[in-house]
Order: structure tokens, then sequence, then C-alpha cells
């Protein structure tokens, strides 16, 4: 991720002044452009050179880098999920918020022009009253025993691999366009390769399944997978409301399907239809496919604005990764107990 970080900060025009990895070889190799490259990652934050850092590590660095980072008044992007636990998220957001420093996570799928599109769509009361929210983020990267990654290895990659992962991300969409929030959840979790290649045996989840309610009543459905054949990053996500339906696939990103019951259509993202609060994020004409690196883009420049002292709708901060966090711990606390949890 430290490259789509690298690209995303040169777009918006930061100068890169400093690069670190988990050694020096290493950060030297990877380069990223960047004018001067660190020992470590400690030294970086206290070089005095940097106004923000970027945290692109394996999942149980993000919690310490991002301490000392807020300690030494730097502001931070930091990569979900913010921690492996609920109490240090929100630990690290309380942080941020106390030194009036910009601390965001990288839910990027929120920058897709589509997903604002039906963000507005439910805001201006267009689908009625939310009644479903469905939907599952699945891939297969994981599906073979010989498949393997430090994420797999609960001391890197936290108590939670898949719902972690992209289990969080696709809470984070849904409680986004929605404007709801999950408030509790039934969940069931499984390991499907009981041992890989260097961590035996696994401990952490390959599948999740969710049950939930939300604060205004809705109730909802999740899939997480990181075991299903031939789906790599399909985020899926279908809200139904009391006059019409929409939904966002992450894979189709420039596209929406609306429905109601006269019918149903896909609309195809064209600036000239999309309602202005999808507009800032939708720079190419239609027709000329935007894409992943778009809406990372978008966010990194969401964030550099919000630097600036500039307000940016829909940013997400650190209180939303905590938001993440606790509704992964309430996650794997309703799978080990077999009942509801709140979260
Ligand atoms: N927001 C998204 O869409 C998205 C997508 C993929 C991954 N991620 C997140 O990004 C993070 C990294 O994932 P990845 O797939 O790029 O992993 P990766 O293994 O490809 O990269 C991890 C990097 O961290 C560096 N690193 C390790 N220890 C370090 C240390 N002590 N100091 C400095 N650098 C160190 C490694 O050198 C490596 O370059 C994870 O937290 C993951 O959840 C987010």
């Amino acid at each position: 991720m430290g490259r789509v970080h690298a690209r995303a900060a040169r777009m918006a025009g930061a100068t890169i002044a400093g690069v670190a990895g988990s050694r020096l070889e290493k950060a030297q190799e990877a380069g990223l452009g960047a004018a001067r490259v660190f020992a470590s990652g400690d030294e970086l934050i206290e070089s005095g050179e940097i106004d923000l850092v970027h945290i692109c590590t394996p999942n149980h660095l993000h919690a310490p880098f991002v301490l000392k980072a807020l300690s030494a008044g730097l502001a931070v992007v930091c990569e979900k999920p913010l921690a492996g636990d609920a109490m240090t998220a929100a630990l690290m957001a309380g942080r941020a918020a106390e030194a009036g420093l910009v601390a965001t996570v990288p839910f990027v799928y929120r920058f897709h022009a589509m997903v604002r599109e039906a963000r507005e769509r439910v805001a201006r009361g267009d689908i009625g009253r939310i009644s479903l929210i469905q939907g599952s983020y699945l891939q297969d990267w994981l599906l073979r025993a010989d498949d393997d990654n430090w994420r797999v290895d609960p001391e890197l990659g936290g108590p939670s691999r898949t719902f972690a992962d992209i289990g969080s991300h696709w809470c984070d969409l849904a409680e986004f366009v929605t404007a709801d929030r999950i408030v509790s959840v039934c969940a069931q979790t499984a390991i499907v390769q009981s041992s890989r290649a260097t961590n035996a045996p696994v401990v952490t989840e390959d599948v999740a399944t969710v049950q939930f309610r939300t604060a205004s009543g809705a109730l909802g459905t999740l899939a997480t997978s990181q075991v299903s054949p031939g789906r790599k990053n399909r985020l899926f996500l279908e809200i139904s409301g009391t006059e019409a339906s929409l939904a966002f696939d992450q894979e189709q990103p420039e596209l929406l399907w609306v429905g109601d019951r006269s019918g149903s259509r896909t609309l195809m993202r064209d600036p000239a239809i999309l309602s202005a609060a999808a507009q800032p994020y939708s720079p190419l004409p239609a027709g000329h496919p935007q894409g992943y690196h778009d809406c990372f883009d978008a966010f990194v420049a969401d964030t550099y604005a919000a630097l600036r002292g500039e307000h940016r709708d829909g940013l997400p901060v650190f209180a939303d990764g905590a938001r993440a966090a606790a509704i992964c711990e309430a996650v794997l606390t309703s799978a080990r107990t077999g009942g509801w949890t709140e979260c």
C-alpha cells in the first residue's frame, strides 16, 4: 500500500520527504520517490522534516507508530484496521482529537462517485425508510492451504483477519451511505484452512457472517470471506428502502443499480447526471472509467485539504477507524459467545 499512498500523495502535490521500511535496504529498494530514506519509522517521525506521515505497515505497528507520530505533532494517515482491539483504537482517536491533528483512515470506497451518489439519494429520501442493508465482501487470495501472509499471524494481523481486513470496509461503507449505525451483531466465524505454509495452526477466521440491527431499526446481513473462489475484491452493498433499492459493487464502481416497483435501471457515472455531492469525485468525462486509484487519490487529496484547514465532507477520520474496530470486536465476541452483542 506504500506505493498507492505515495502515488496519491504526489498527485495531491505533496513532497515525499522520507520513507522508512522494515529494514533500511528494503526502504532503499522501494524508494517511492522519497527525498530521503530513513533507517526506521521512529527516525522518520522524529526527524522534524515531516508534516504528515502515512502508516502502511502490518497492523500490529499501527498503534505504536500513530501514538509516536501524534506525540511528535504530526498529522497521520493510518491504514485500517487502526488497532486489533476497540480500546486501543479509541485511545488513538482520542489522542488525535486532543492534539487537534488531522488523522484519517483509508476507507477509500467512500470516494467512488457512485457511492457519493447513493449516499445523496438516501439522504434526500429517494429510497424512503431503510428496511434492509445486505451484502458481502469476498476474496479468494487465501483460498489454498499454501496461500499465506503476515495477516494470518494474529501477532501481526490481530485477533480478527477477514472481518478486520475487509468486513471493516463494508461496515464503514454501509454506515456512510445510510447515515445509520450498526448497533447489535450476531456473528459466526469459520476457519476453512486450518494450517497454512508458515502459520500453523491458523487461529483467525477465513469466513465471517454477520446479522445485524441498526439504530433506525433496519436489519442487515453481511458475508465476508478470503476463500471464495473467483472473487477478488467483491464488495457488494444493497440497501432496500420503502420506495426504492440501491446497489453498489466495488468491482464495477462506475455503476449504481436503482430499483423500484416499476422497474430497475443501472446508472453509469456521468458528471451530467450526478448530484452536486458526487460531482467532486467524478473528474473524468462519462465513459472514461475511474477506479480504485482515483478514489484513493481523492481520499489523500481530501486529507491534505483538511491539513490546510479546509472542510471536506465524508473524510474518514480516526473516530471512523475506532468505530470499525468496535464493530469488529463485537463480531468476535458474538461469534465466541453465540449471542447478540452490542456495538
Ligand atoms: N485501505 C485499503 O484499501 C487497503 C488495502 C490493502 C491493505 N491495506 C492495509 O495496508 C497495510 C499494509 O498492507 P500491505 O498489503 O501493503 O502489506 P505489505 O506486507 O505489502 O507491506 C507492509 C510494508 O510495511 C513495511 N514494514 C514492516 N515493518 C515495518 C517497520 N517496523 N517500520 C516501517 N515499515 C515496516 C514493510 O517493509 C512493507 O513495505 C495493512 O494494515 C492493510 O490492512 C489497506
